[in-house]
């Protein structure tokens, strides 16, 4: 059989990923863009979000969600990729992307030497990454390990099997995923990967913003990314982060985008912020 028929069509929560990927190939095609994802628009059009994805709700309230929500995922790329090379500057090896979707960093980005950057995603995102990967015959720019595991099962062990050593200082991403997860599994995925955090680990999340699920999930399209948003950033990210050992910064899209020279313009952006920005660092 090849790729092709073998490949898993996208469907329920990690079809997201491929909605992500379609994103950062628009913004690839942009004149001035805040980073080059070259291998997205495969995973769109793979997915078949590419080169149009399939007709959407098309009234002005659902295409001023999209914008915004496209809006925050490059915005937050953005962060994410600024903080992996902070962490990497400092001297981190160990890169962990919790519920790794479509992102392609360890193709697109220049790694130290010797750095390793563990995908934890479940099997069938995995499996569908890999098969649009051999046809691209994409090769990563550091050690790439792949983890297939559900981040509400016991995936510390599975990712110790992988070689993650948690006596080395981590740099953890989770990106657009929290905001997936009820808030007794964010709870529980943040005190396991505090427990495999030595100092001098980093770590970067998303967060829904408050209301984010009232504005934009209460009326989503069945099977959208938006229905399926179950927790949004608890009142004070700053402190619930230090109850867990870590000196966290949180930051607005609003001032992100600015500082990246995107500054929130148009009436859709500024009435509608989907999230949290966070960058932590452990004590
Ligand atoms: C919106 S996508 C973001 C993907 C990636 N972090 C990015 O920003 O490109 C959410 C990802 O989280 C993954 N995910 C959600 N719940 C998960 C779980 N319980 N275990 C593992 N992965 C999960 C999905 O499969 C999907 O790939």
């Amino acid at each position: 059989m090849t790729d092709e028929q073998d490949r898993v069509q996208p469907s329920g929560v990690w079809a997201t990923a491929v909605g992500v990927a379609r994103v950062r190939a628009l913004e690839t095609e942009r004149e001035d863009p805040l980073f080059r994802d070259p291998l997205a628009q495969a995973f769109a059009a793979t997915g078949g979000l590419w080169p149009s994805s399939p007709p959407l709700p098309d009234d002005e309230a659902s295409r001023r969600r999209r914008l915004a929500v496209s809006f925050s995922i490059v915005i937050r790329t953005k962060f994410l990729d600024d903080l992996l090379q902070r962490a990497s500057a400092s001297g981190v090896r160990q890169v962990v992307l919790l519920g790794a979707g479509m992102d392609s960093r360890a193709f697109r980005m220049d790694w130290p030497e010797g750095t390793r950057l563990f995908e934890i995603d479940t099997a069938a995102p995995l499996d569908f990454k890999a098969s649009v990967l051999r046809h691209e015959r994409a090769v990563a720019r550091c050690e790439r390990i792949t983890v297939a595991t559900d981040l509400r099962e016991n995936w510390p062990d599975a990712l110790a099997a992988a070689g993650h050593d948690p006596a080395a200082p981590t740099v953890w991403i989770a990106e657009g995923l929290l905001i997936y997860l009820p808030e007794d599994a964010v709870e529980l995925l943040l005190a396991r990967i505090s427990a495999q955090s030595t100092s001098g680990s980093w770590l970067g999340l998303t967060l829904g913003s408050r209301g984010v699920i009232e504005r934009f999930g209460s009326d989503a399209v069945p099977g959208s990314a938006a229905s399926m948003w179950v927790s949004e950033m608890p009142g004070d990210p700053v402190g619930w982060l230090a109850g867990h050992g870590w000196k966290a910064d949180c930051h607005t899209l609003r001032e992100r985008a600015a500082a990246y020279g995107r500054p929130i313009s148009t009436p859709a952006q500024r009435e509608e912020q989907p999230g949290g920005l966070i960058a932590a660092v452990r004590r």
